[in-house]
């Protein structure tokens, strides 16, 4: 293996698109996870998926590691480059290539944000409806199967994405899928590339279902004494099969990190949930006066509607922002994130076991989740050591517990390097069926070698 040699062919063949600028290492070495920095040998910025091939086919004669990046908001080091090697930024790669209104969908490139695809959608009517905190690129979405807060209504990126342009591990480029809603024709590859998080091939180009924009949008706020209150009114509204476009639990200490990133938020630090229904005028009305009367029964309330696009825009906005919200709570410090999924009927012990846990270990914790899918995120503040080792232990627990309720360790930030060693818990032998899909194809192990899939 020669990281230097692929590094020389890259700069004799595309002089324009390479750099070891030690800035921009840098730069691709930072992450939102509990990592140190750590920077590839060579950042290279492709402008086609030819060019794309030629690089990965220089890589492959030289055995080099390849790893794809996005935006770099992923929270368990999916883009860091621990073998070294070449990134490979998408964010050349940003165009909307195509919609088709008339199908509901939509080509893309791989670097454009969530939002600017849903900026240039504007006129079309339709939307993207996926959104998880950050501002993500489409292809590192699709590449860790991301969601968001309207997994619940919409599904996840394994739900959304259609077909896939593919370079492989040898260079080759590859088409999975077709525009067709639906299909019998032979192994799902489309779905075996989304959340593959660049170990089998890189994502060139991502075709998207889309979805019209409803009639009427409907937000709101509203308050519970305690958190399981708040947790049981998700249960009985999913199990009544509400169809909510959008369900998020925020416990009172992630209302208070939202008004200190945000003073004009002015949320109640109590636990609360924070609501959107999307449909005809008189299909929300109907959802909200039913939500509203489980709400009132379950003892909750305090709603506050919000009707107005821009005030919505901000009630969502502020919600993205729970990573950086719930580092506002303790300056200095690092968040540390977790991730779990339970089967809905389990949410409301998995997320008091999260609390009495953390108490024990001392921790400080902002409870945060899409608990329509049964999926949350415990932000722990992190400082010294001591404090790391207690949010290990931690971490680890819960981990333990989504497996014990049959749920997952990550129902949406991925595995990367840092769940790695669960991946054998949750997936028994499967794990073994994995590493030989992986050797099928990437025989040489340069596509971002050493995340997800660990070798023994
Ligand atoms: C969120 C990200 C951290 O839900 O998944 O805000
Ligand atoms: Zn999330």
């Amino acid at each position: 293996m020669s990281i230097k040699s692929a590094i020389d062919a890259i700069t004799a063949t595309l002089p324009d698109i390479i750099t070891t600028n030690t800035a921009v290492l840098t730069e691709h070495g930072q992450n939102e996870a509990y990592f140190p920095n750590t920077p590839p040998d060579a950042v290279v910025f492709p402008r086609s998926t030819q060019e794309v091939s030629q690089i990965v086919k220089i890589c492959a004669a030289h055995e080099c590691p390849i790893t794809a990046y996005g935006t770099g908001t992923s929270l368990e080091g999916h883009q860091l480059t621990f073998q070294g090697g070449i990134t490979l930024n998408m964010r050349e790669m940003n165009k909307l290539l195509d919609v088709h209104p008339e199908d509901l969908d939509c080509v893309v490139q791989p670097g454009i944000t969530r939002e600017e695809l849903n900026t240039e959608l504007r006129a079309t009517g339709l939307f993207f409806p996926i959104d998880p905190g950050a501002n993500a690129a489409i292809g590192g979405m699709a590449a860790t199967r991301a969601s968001g807060t309207t997994a619940v209504r919409y599904g996840t990126m394994r739900e959304n994405v259609l077909a896939l342009e593919v370079v492989l591990a040898d260079g080759r480029i590859i088409r999975t899928g077709t525009r067709a809603r639906k299909s019998s024709a032979g192994y799902d590859l489309t779905k075996l590339f989304v959340g593959s998080e660049g170990t089998l091939g890189i994502i060139t180009e991502i075709t998207l279902r889309l979805q019209g924009i409803p009639e009427a949008v409907s937000a709101a706020t509203c308050t519970f004494d305690d958190f399981e209150t708040a947790v049981n009114t998700v249960i009985t509204t999913i199990q009544m099969g509400i169809p909510m476009a959008r369900i998020e639990f925020v416990d009172e200490m992630m209302a208070k990190g939202f008004n200190l990133h945000d003073p004009t938020a002015n949320l109640p630090e109590k636990p609360q949930l924070f609501i959107e229904f999307h449909g005809t005028e008189a299909g929300v009305k109907e959802q909200a006066e039913t939500f509203g009367a489980i709400v009132e029964d379950m003892g909750g309330g305090h709603f506050r509607w919000t009707t107005h696009a821009e005030e919505r825009t901000a009630l969502w906005k502020l919600r993205h922002n729970a990573y950086y919200a719930t580092l506002a709570l303790r300056p200095q410090a690092q968040a540390r994130n977790t991730d779990v999924c339970v089967p809905i009927s389990r949410l409301a012990e998995a997320v008091r076991m999260a609390k009495t846990r953390a108490a024990h270990y001392d921790l400080t914790m902002a409870v945060v989740g899409h608990v329509g899918d049964g999926n949350f995120h415990c932000g722990i503040m992190v400082g010294d050591a001591d404090e790391h080792a207690r949010a290990d232990g931690f971490c680890h627990e819960l981990n333990e517990l989504a497996l014990k309720l049959d749920g997952t360790v990550s129902g949406e930030h991925g595995i990367g390097r840092g769940k790695m060693k669960y991946m054998a818990a949750e997936h028994g032998d499967a794990l073994s069926l994995m590493r030989d899909i992986k050797r099928s194809f990437d025989p040489q192990n340069i596509m971002n070698p050493g995340k997800m899939i660990p070798s023994n």
